[in-house]
């Protein structure tokens, strides 16, 4: 079984169940300022699940490149990632509970499809609660025993266990069944079941029976046409089919680790401590190469999703050093992590050039820095070890960052390996009085918030396209999006072209956008073949493969984009719109932010 082979039987499986198969999104949530990134197959069908209706129609299937940093602290056991993909079948109001277990069961039980032994398999669903008055799923424990589950091997557990949602502070939600594989592990406690984290029950899908949007207030509005959202992991379902002990050993990651080998010289496989970090080089780089070269890509930095990744890349030195690598070597990772997934993810073999400098360029400038802020570090150890307390301050931890550009887990790491642990709450005070770390809070964001698709980031979604027609036309049609990010406060917008703009060509760019505002043009969406968008000039700037049907949004008769919306009814209610910043991005790429006021 290969990742391809796996992706393909997924589909056809639930083609064969009325499903249209649409393409996956970017990893970077284009009009989303609540999340960095997308976390699940679920993420940009957030709009459809709350009730928009969806081109393709009620029953939904696809793959979905996720990045999850919630659990980095796990990378490097058998089964967890940063980078992954999903595979995931939606009802958005059609079928509930006895179809979506029925197939999962099937898909996952049947000779024809995956033909796993159904002895193996063990389910988790909802015990029920107080707080949202949900009761406990009765209806999905008879439907699991109807399919043939017996009862002892259907838990029962409480929402930390099997509620799935919101992907953030709001949106939709609900209890949740999950599915997992007993590998065959002795159990370690008497009471081990599905849910434990010793590594005998791994977890390869979760049907979520979406029923709530939780409210900004905390409080959980039923949602009037009740959905289901189901995720499956490839490299963990892979791994299990192939009797694999991790993700690791799959061809997901075993041409990585074997540069990885190559460029330290150590063999994988025959030292533990080695192999984890091998592991956290492997899975960082490769999550690395996805950011960067996403069709919405960002590059390391000090904010919000440039953060992540910069950590992820330091990270991945440091553990470069910890196996003894003394220069520069991610970009051999990096490649094979291009060459391995560039058929499935295209982008990547587009921005190939582009993704090796970058993560060069940070190597650089992080290795720089490395060893001096460990010599720093270890010139505190004596003292703190003296203490009692056997913590390393905020300020301490906050100075490696701020000099040596230590990430809080590279100092938590080091502090580990001398017995110490840091006080992150004294970090995130001392960064927090630092005024450009303030702005940081990338570990909030990553928690925090779903699509709120709020009237102001809409608006900018409106000003956004009518930036884009405006720079074709004082720029020429060579402008192309290259990339778009939306922020309550501004929009970004990059976009292909040579050279730096001129005041004159910002100034009619603006009165361009604006005279479109003053207008008060109407906007209008219509749906057609992705074909038909293209005869018709639609713009169109994100691959919609699998689509049979997109939505077209046209701005009166001056703009006509492919795009997902949200959009405002008229131009009117816009506001006033200033190009605040024109600037560049990467080689052939500029940079505008603009805001409205
Ligand atoms: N959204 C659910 C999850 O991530 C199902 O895909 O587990």
């Amino acid at each position: 079984m290969t990742g391809k082979e796996l992706r393909e039987k997924y589909i056809n499986f639930f083609v064969s169940k009325g499903h249209k198969q649409v393409s996956g999104k970017s990893l970077i949530p284009e009009n989303d300022p609540t999340v960095l990134f997308t976390t699940a197959g679920m993420h940009p069908l957030v709009p459809y699940l709350l009730g928009q209706e969806h081109p393709a129609g009620k029953r939904l299937v696809n793959y979905q490149k996720c990045i999850r940093t919630g659990d980095i602290d796990s990378v490097g056991d058998a089964t967890h990632l940063t980078f992954f993909e999903m595979l995931g079948n939606w009802s958005l109001g059609d079928y509930f509970k006895e179809e979506a277990l029925a197939w999962s069961y099937e898909f996952l039980t049947s000779k024809e499809w995956l033909g796993i032994d159904k002895k193996k398999l063990s389910v988790t669903v909802f015990e029920g609660e107080e707080e949202t008055g949900v009761p406990p799923d009765t209806e999905a424990i008879e439907i699991w025993k109807k399919l043939g589950i017996p009862e002892e091997r259907i838990y029962m557990l409480p929402r930390e266990d099997n509620w799935w949602g919101p992907a953030g502070e709001t949106g939709p939600c609900g209890p949740d069944s999950e599915m997992f594989i007993d590998v065959g592990k002795a159990a370690c406690k008497a009471d081990c079941k599905p849910g434990c984290s010793c590594g005998k029950y791994i977890e390869i899908w979760n049907d979520v029976f979406m029923q709530y949007n939780k409210q900004k207030d905390g409080t959980y509005e039923k949602m009037a046409r009740p959905c289901v959202d189901t995720g499956m992991g490839l490299e963990r379902t892979v791994a299990i089919m192939l009797g694999k002990k991790s993700v690791y050993d799959t061809e997901f990651f075993i041409p990585i680790l074997k540069k990885i080998e190559q460029a330290s010289g150590l063999v994988y496989g025959t030292n533990e401590d080695k192999d984890i970090s091998m592991r956290i080089i492997a899975d960082h780089v490769k999550a690395s190469v996805f950011m960067i070269g996403d069709p919405n890509g960002i590059k390391p930095s000090n904010l919000g999703q440039g953060y992540i990744l910069r950590r992820l890349i330091r990270r991945a030195i440091r553990h470069g050093r910890k196996l003894g690598v003394t220069g520069q070597f991610l970009s051999l990772p990096a490649g094979v992590v291009i060459e391995m997934y560039g058929g499935t993810y295209p982008e990547l073999l587009e921005k190939k050039d582009f993704i090796l400098k970058e993560i060069e360029i940070e190597e650089e400038r992080f290795s720089s820095t490395l060893a001096k802020g460990e010599a720093e570090f270890e010139k505190m150890v004596p003292n703190i070890l003296k203490g009692k307390e056997r913590v390393i301050p905020g300020r301490l931890a906050f100075r490696l960052y701020d000099t040596f550009g230590f990430p809080i887990e590279i100092t938590q790491e080091l502090a580990a390996e001398h017995g110490l642990t840091v006080d992150t709450q004294g970090f995130d005070e001392a960064a927090r009085k630092h005024q450009e770390l303030s702005k940081m809070g990338a570990d909030k964001v990553f928690k925090g918030g779903l699509a709120d698709s709020g009237e102001i980031t809409t608006k900018y979604h409106t000003a956004t396209h009518l930036l884009h027609k405006a720079l074709r036309m004082v720029l020429g049609d060579h402008v192309q999006q290259k990339g778009s990010n939306i922020t309550s406060e501004r929009l970004r917008f990059d976009f292909a072209h040579e050279q730096a703009m001129t005041p004159d060509e910002i100034k009619k760019v603006e009165d361009i956008v604006n005279r479109q505002i003053e207008a008060n043009l109407p906007i209008a969406m219509e749906l057609m073949s992705p074909a038909a968008a293209k005869e018709q000039g639609a713009l169109a700037f994100f691959e919609n493969k699998y689509e049979e049907e997109v939505k077209v949004y046209n701005i009166g008769d001056f703009s006509k984009e492919v795009c997902g919306g949200p959009h405002v009814e008229r131009t009117g209610v816009v506001g006033k719109f200033k190009i605040t910043k024109e600037q560049s991005s990467s080689a052939g790429v500029r940079r505008i932010r603009g805001e409205l006021v």
